[in-house]
């Protein structure tokens, strides 16, 4: 990964042309087992739409070292830009990540209080890992420079960098829901959070509603949001298009075997997804469309996410549970209905079931945006979309077919509509949200986040 390109960099950081961007999850980490050195490309929609981002813009990534050998690379050059990674240790890790990000934050903002964990003492170990991320940060930047934050693992981050670095220009991106003002007040570290992330020049969200909500839980907490609603914007995360529609286009053998229909998703393993009401959903099309045994199979790849937290490990079982049911249920001698791969799949086949799928089920019960479905749009031939419309992304695929993933009879029937849809309206269908995802793509996003950057 390392390269001899440091120059590009810092002249680009000198002359304040290149963001100094800031996430939890780098885009790849490194793997030592056996003497031999892995790189594991990181799961989740938003290091991977940042390292296409940051190919094309440079500048410097800093990030955590959550590699078992990232220590050998601290500071390394990979193709056009600089990542500098910060290394926290196992105590750290449990506070900062599994506990307050979450088991406090994540079930938070999904709106699922009974899972929401207040430990005290996680919240100090958060504040302590975010002001390791603020001394990497000083050592970088440069006056001129704007320092790119995302998401909620690093709410502190502004009000730190701001009280060292005064007029630093601060964008906070914010990539999973903002619930209601109520709902988040909840929280007994609401106003330290809020009153951070007001800090910032700018703050950007995926839709409208999280704007809304947002806003509403500025004026909840300090009452009032005037004096920010100015540098509050909903700016949707759009892909690289032409990557996913040249790499899909490029491919000519379907990865599917016989003439059954092929139903996909891809997804982190997170109970935030809605993969038990899914695959439930699929027992009651069964139930109620028995002829279809052996018609259709559902591939369903599921990534490892979050391995260290009990409720993760939990949902797992859980989940495996209901498919190992409904196969036993339902699959034949030469036919089983749900086809589940728990890793993590390399580009290449995830292009192919994106390009050939008849169906694409994307449905989770909250999701800050979804970037799995405009990947299936760029990449797909003739597939029909059934999305979520607790998915943040479902506001701009107008084409797609809208549910609601807590109604099994809803997704069911959803399903079978899809199965069965014609030709010309699957393509028609297609085409318009081919339109919009192509329009509204990653360079359309930075374009924008640039703009208002700019302004705030
Ligand atoms: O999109 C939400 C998000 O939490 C990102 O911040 C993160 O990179 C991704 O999902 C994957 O989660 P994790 O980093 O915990 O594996």
């Amino acid at each position: 990964m390392l390269t001899n390109e440091p120059y590009y960099i810092l002249s680009a950081n000198l002359i304040g042309l290149a963001f100094i961007v800031v996430t939890t999850r780098g885009p790849f980490s490194y793997e030592r087992s056996a003497g031999k050195e892995t790189v594991r490309y990181n799961p989740g929609g938003v290091s991977t739409s940042l390292s296409h981002l940051m190919q094309k813009e440079g500048g410097t990534w800093i990030c955590w070292g959550d590699g078992n050998n990232d220590k050998q690379h601290p500071d390394e050059i990979s193709g056009n830009y600089r990542i500098i990674r910060v290394f926290i240790n196992d105590r750290e890790r449990r506070g900062f990540y599994d506990d307050y990000s979450n088991s406090t934050l994540w079930p938070l903002f999904h709106y699922f209080r009974e899972r929401i964990k207040y430990p005290k003492s996680a919240f100090l170990m958060y504040r302590k890992v975010n002001h390791d991320f603020l001394e990497a940060v000083k050592k970088v930047y440069s006056p001129g420079d704007t320092i790119w934050i995302h998401d909620y693992q690093l709410t502190l981050l502004p009000a730190m960098i701001r009280s060292e670095i005064p007029d630093a220009r601060i964008v906070f991106t914010w990539h999973i829901p903002w619930v209601s003002g109520e709902f988040f007040s909840s929280l007994p570290e609401s106003e330290e959070i809020i009153k951070s992330l007001c800090t910032s020049n700018c703050i950007t969200f995926h839709t409208e509603l999280y704007v809304r909500n947002f806003l509403d839980s500025v004026s909840q907490i300090t009452g009032e949001s005037e004096s920010v609603r100015g540098k509050v914007h909903s700016i949707p995360l759009g892909i690289d298009y032409s990557y996913y529609h040249r790499k899909s286009e490029a491919l000519q053998r379907s990865p599917f075997h016989g003439d059954q229909k092929a139903i996909f998703s891809v997804d982190r393993m997170d109970y935030t997804k809605g993969l038990t009401s899914r695959v439930n959903a699929i027992e009651t099309l069964l139930e109620e469309h028995p002829d279809l045994s052996g018609k259709f199979v559902y591939y369903m790849a599921v990534s490892p996410s979050r391995t260290h937290v009990r409720e993760y490990r939990t949902f797992k079982s859980d989940l495996e549970m209901h498919i190992g049911r409904i196969n036993g249920r339902f699959s034949t001698i030469s036919w089983v209905p749900i086809m589940y791969m728990n890793k993590k799949l390399p580009e290449s086949s995830l292009i192919g079931f994106y390009r050939f799928s008849h169906v694409a089920l994307i449905t989770p019960l909250f999701d800050g945006l979804n970037l799995v479905s405009k990947e299936f749009v760029a990449s797909s031939r003739d597939g029909v979309l059934i999305i979520s419309k607790f998915a943040g992304s479902a506001s701009q695929l107008t084409g797609a077919i809208k549910v609601n993933p807590n109604s099994r009879a809803e997704m069911a029937q959803a399903i079978y509509t899809a199965l069965n849809m014609e030709p010309e309206e699957r393509r028609a269908r297609l085409e318009q949200m081919k339109k919009d995802v192509s329009r509204h793509n990653s360079t359309w996003w930075i374009r924008r986040i640039k703009e208002v950057s700019r302004r705030g």
